[in-house]
């Protein structure tokens, strides 16, 4: 196997005169052709796909691109991939494969591939022998290399099928890129990259290498920026925020709560949340601060994975259920409003029944508003995907069963909320009825109402009438 490249460093001169390069490249020929050269950007996956999604459309505009919808008007398109479950990485190659007939119609056209998927060397290989029309791939680490890459593609027809250097993987925090946000009022904030926990089924930390953090001021001045800017619903991005400021990168001496009651000091008519936090490094403090806060809604998303100890210790997870459950109590006396979600995985290898039971007793007894569930799919490269794995139709058949338990479950806390009036950020006419708008509360619920187009992006007040284990159905105040 031939030897991969790895990226030399780029700083950010460096990467501001490549990006003056492409942008002096593609206003030459819009001048000449009455017309800009086009990117379409398809994404997959995570909310951190979404944040990056949004950076490299931010990057590719400010190289002179106008950024299209579809990709067969385009000359420049990007997928960014998901490496989570094996149904995303297959999503990913399909389109990429369909991205063929493209290409053959527009041999000047360039592919780029950026995303936890291309940081495995098993699917660069893929790309570079199986999909020849690909020109580059980025992984979620190395983003700040777009222009380059770009450049080197445009002017040299090099070919840049690479893996991250190590600096990258682990201590890199890249600042300054600009972002194309899809939103005027909801926006993603990164407070920090990539994750040391090494959960046994998870590929994440060897695709986003290291946890590193930005600094506390960057963050401040983004995000008071984006509130002075008119955006109402703010969410704080990390694998595991709850490590933000504990580990490499420039943030100072301050953790989680400290950045979350910092940034809630900024004035307006906004919310604040975020996403991830890890059971085993929730803090009391943090669950204090957002209880006295102004702006933080009461909104926590804990995944559990598993209600069971002997899987949780499998998992590598670093708790066990009392001290899961603990959190949950000490979070539901702060804050009773609280609307808690999880994640649980179905047929982790060698969940017996008893087991998986227990995970089913534990959704009874705390109760989740909504649950994101999977199948266990093992992922090359993890220890648990060696493991002797649970026969596919016993993970159909558990996930079937956690789901009646939680739609259930949901339902009867949804309809605690009839009668009562929610203040929701209006989002917009919803998909399929143009009569009924859609929005979210703060605890990130869905609501339908009848509205109009005044209302979108604002906050306004629903009184629940009906609601389904999925969302809430009311009438504007
Ligand atoms: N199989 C199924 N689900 C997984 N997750 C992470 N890795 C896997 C895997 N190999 C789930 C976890 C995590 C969420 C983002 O995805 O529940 O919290
Ligand atoms: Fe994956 Fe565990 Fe890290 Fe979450 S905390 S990204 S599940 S390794």
């Amino acid at each position: 196997m031939a030897k991969l490249q790895v990226l030399p460093p780029l700083d950010t001169e460096a990467r501001l005169a490549y990006m003056e390069r492409v942008r002096v490249w593609n206003d030459g020929y819009a001048t000449e052709h009455g017309r800009r050269r086009a990117v379409y950007v398809e994404t997959f996956g995570c909310q951190q796909n979404e944040a990056d999604s949004e950076k490299i459309a931010g990057m590719a505009q400010a190289m002179g691109y106008e950024v299209v919808s579809a990709p067969e008007s385009a000359d420049l398109i990007m997928v960014n991939t998901c490496a989570i479950r094996e149904h995303a990485e297959k999503r990913a190659l399909s389109i990429i494969g369909q991205y063929k007939h493209i290409r053959a119609k527009n041999s000047e056209l360039i592919i780029g591939v950026c995303g936890c998927m291309v940081s495995q060397e098993h699917r660069r290989e893929e790309l570079k022998h199986r999909y020849p029309y690909v020109t580059f791939t980025l992984g979620t680490s190395s983003l700040h290399h777009f222009p380059r890459v770009l450049w080197d593609a445009i002017e040299q027809k090099r070919r840049f099928i690479t893996a991250e250097s190590e600096e990258d993987m682990t201590v890199t925090v890249a600042e300054g890129a600009p972002v194309r946000r899809e939103s005027s009022y909801r926006a993603w904030v990164s407070v920090m990259y990539g994750c040391n926990n090494f959960c046994s089924y998870c590929i994440v930390p060897y695709v986003r290498g290291r946890e590193r953090s930005r600094r506390m001021e960057d963050i401040v001045r983004e995000v008071r920026e984006l509130v002075e800017a008119g955006y109402r619903d703010i969410t704080l991005l990390g694998q595991n925020v709850n490590s933000y400021g504990k580990v490499k990168g420039s943030a100072g001496e301050y953790d989680f709560a400290d950045l979350v009651a910092e940034l809630d000091k900024i004035p307006g008519d906004w919310w604040l949340r975020f996403m991830t936090s890890h059971p085993k490094d929730a803090s009391r403090k943090l669950i204090d601060v957002m209880a006295n806060a102004t702006h933080v809604v009461h909104q926590f998303h804990l995944p559990m994975q598993s209600g069971n100890d002997r899987v949780l210790k499998a998992m590598n997870r670093h708790y066990d259920m009392a001290k899961y459950r603990d959190t949950v109590a000490y979070m539901r006396e702060k804050m009773p409003d609280v609307v808690l979600t999880s994640d649980i995985i179905v047929g982790f290898p060698g969940e017996s029944e008893e087991e998986f039971a227990d995970t089913l007793r534990a959704l009874e007894d705390i109760r989740f508003d909504m649950l994101y569930s999977f199948i266990y799919s093992p992922r090359k490269g993890t220890p648990a995907a060696e493991w002797e794995q649970v026969p596919d139709a016993t993970k159909s058949e558990r996930f079937a069963r956690l789901l009646d338990v939680q739609n259930r479950i949901a339902a009867e806390r949804n309809a605690a909320a009839v009668g009562q009036t929610v203040r929701v950020l209006c989002d917009g006419e919803s998909k399929g009825d143009a009569a009924v708008y859609s929005g979210r509360t703060a605890g990130n619920k869905i609501v339908f109402f009848a509205g109009e187009p005044s209302m979108v992006g604002r906050f306004v007040d629903v009184t629940v009438e009906r609601t389904e284990p999925f969302a809430l159905w009311g009438r504007v105040v």
